[in-house]
C-alpha cells in the first residue's frame, strides 16, 4: 500500500521551487572531482537522485585554497562551471531541483590539496588538529594556517558571493553556504579558532560578522529565495571545543537570518556520529525566531523524520548516508521497500563503484528483483 499520506512524501511549494515532497539528499562530498571539476559519472549520479524534493551538493569550495579535502569540487573558475553546468542539466532534464553547497574549508587541510599549493588561511594561527589524506596517499597533519588580514576577510567573503553567482551561472537553483561543521565561517564564529582585535573578532556580533556579510552579500546577489544556510550548533566537528557563548551565539545568526529573509536554515546533528547533539527546545526556539524552512539533518529514517514533520519540528528532512546507496530513495519510502547500505570504503574515494552502480528496485508492482538505474 502505498504512503501517500505521509508528510515526508506531501508536495512543499516556495516563492521559487515547488518540491515534489520533503525529502532532501544531504550535502556529501564524494571527493571524486579532479582540479575542482566534477567527474565525469557525476551527471549521472545526481540525475539518479533527481527524485530527492531537493538535491544538495557535496562541498564545493569558492577558492582554491578553499578545498580541504582532496577530490573537493570548487566553483571558482569557468572549467568548474562547466562542469557543474552538465550536472544541473542532467537534473532539471530528469524533473529534480539541486543547491550547491558552498564551502571555504579555512584550517581544514593540508596546503598540498590546495589549487598551486596555496596555504591554508584561517581567522588566527590556530592549527587543527587531525590528520588528513594528501596526495600518494599520504596521511599528514593539517597544515598551519596563516591569519587572513582585513583586506583577506574582504576576499573571503567576496569569494562565497562570487561562488554563490557562478552557482547561478552553472544553472543551479540556489546555494546553501556551507556556517557548520567547524569550517571557515565557523572558525569565525568560534573564539577558539577567532583571536582576532579587528572587527571580524572579539564580541558575539564580531565573530558573526563574517558569516552574516557573506549571507547578506549571497543576497543581494542571487535572492533570499535562493539562499540557504547550514548550521550545527552545538555539534563538535574539526576540533572546535565546547564554548560557553555558543547559543547565544546562533540565535544571534539565527536573529539575523530572519531579517535577512533567507530560504532555509539547514541544521546538522551529529548526535547519532556522537558528535553533539541539538536539543530539541534549541530547535523549538529557533523554529520561533525564524519564519523560513528548517531542514533537519542527522541519522533520520522515513519514520523518525516523519515524526518530526508531525511534530513542527521541521519542513524538510535532509538524509546523507540513505542516499548513497538508494538512488530511488522517496521512492522506496513511498512503496515501504527496505532501504540496501553502502560500502563505507567508497564513501570519500573511488571511481564509479559504490558512486553510480547502486540500483534502483524495480518499480514492478510484487517485483523483488533491482534493476540497473539508466
Ligand atoms: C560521505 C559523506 C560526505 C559528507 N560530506 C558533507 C559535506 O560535504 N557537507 C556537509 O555539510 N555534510 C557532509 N556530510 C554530512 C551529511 O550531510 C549528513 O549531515 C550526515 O551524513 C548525517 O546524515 P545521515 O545520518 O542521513 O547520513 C557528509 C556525510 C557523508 C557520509
Amino acid at each position: 500500500m502505498m504512503n501517500t499520506e505521509k508528510k515526508l512524501l506531501a508536495p512543499l511549494i516556495t516563492g521559487t521551487l515547488e518540491l515534489p515532497n520533503r525529502v532532501v539528499m544531504a550535502p556529501m562530498n564524494r571527493r571524486r572531482a579532479f582540479n575542482g571539476v566534477p567527474g565525469v559519472s557525476a551527471p549521472e549520479y545526481f540525475g539518479q537522485r533527481a527524485g530527492a524534493g531537493l538535491i544538495i551538493t557535496d562541498n564545493t569550495a569558492v577558492s582554491p585554497n578553499g578545498i580541504g579535502y582532496m577530490g573537493t569540487p570548487g566553483i571558482y573558475n569557468q572549467a568548474q562551471i562547466e562542469g557543474w553546468k552538465r550536472v544541473t542539466s542532467e537534473v532539471h532534464a530528469r524533473g529534480g531541483r539541486i543547491f550547491m553547497q558552498l564551502v571555504h574549508a579555512g584550517r581544514i587541510g593540508h596546503y598540498l590539496n590546495n589549487e598551486g599549493q596555496m596555504p591554508l588561511i584561517a581567522p588566527s594561527v590556530v592549527t587543527a588538529e587531525g590528520i588528513i589524506r594528501t596526495p600518494g596517499e599520504v596521511h599528514l597533519p593539517n597544515s598551519e594556517p596563516v591569519e587572513a588580514t582585513t583586506a583577506d576577510v574582504r576576499r573571503l567573503i567576496d569569494e562565497h558571493i562570487q561562488g554563490a553567482v557562478n552557482a547561478m551561472e552553472a544553472g543551479f537553483d540556489g546555494v546553501e553556504i556551507h556556517g557548520a561543521h567547524g569550517f571557515l565561517p565557523e572558525q569565525f564564529l568560534h573564539p577558539h579558532t577567532n583571536r582576532r582585535r579587528d572587527a571580524y573578532g572579539g564580541s558575539i556580533a564580531a565573530r558573526s560578522r563574517f558569516l552574516l556579510e557573506i549571507v547578506e552579500g549571497t543576497v543581494a546577489a542571487i535572492g533570499r529565495e535562493r539562499t540557504g544556510i547550514r548550521l550545527s550548533p552545538f555539534v563538535k566537528l574539526n576540533d572546535l571545543p565546547d564554548y560557553t557563548e555558543e547559543a547565544e551565539t546562533q540565535q544571534y545568526i539565527v536573529d539575523a537570518l530572519q531579517r535577512m529573509g533567507i530560504l532555509y536554515i539547514h541544521l546538522s546533528d551529529q548526535g547519532p556520529a556522537g558528535r553533539g547533539k541539538i536539543p530539541e527546545a534549541y530547535i523549538r526556539d529557533l523554529r520561533r525566531r525564524y519564519d523560513g524552512l528548517v531542514v533537519l539533518a542527522g541519522g533520520y529514517t522515513a519514520e523518525t523524520a516523519e515524526a518530526a514533520l508531525q511534530a513542527g519540528l521541521a519542513d524538510l528532512v535532509a538524509f546523507g548516508k540513505p542516499y548513497i546507496a538508494n538512488p530511488d530513495l522517496t521512492e522506496r519510502f513511498r512503496l515501504d521497500i527496505p532501504l540496501a547500505t553502502g560500502d563505507p570504503g567508497t564513501y570519500y574515494q573511488g571511481g564509479d563503484g559504490g558512486y553510480i552502480d547502486y540500483p534502483v528496485h524495480s518499480h514492478t508492482f510484487g517485483a523483488n528483483t533491482t534493476a540497473d538505474c539508466r
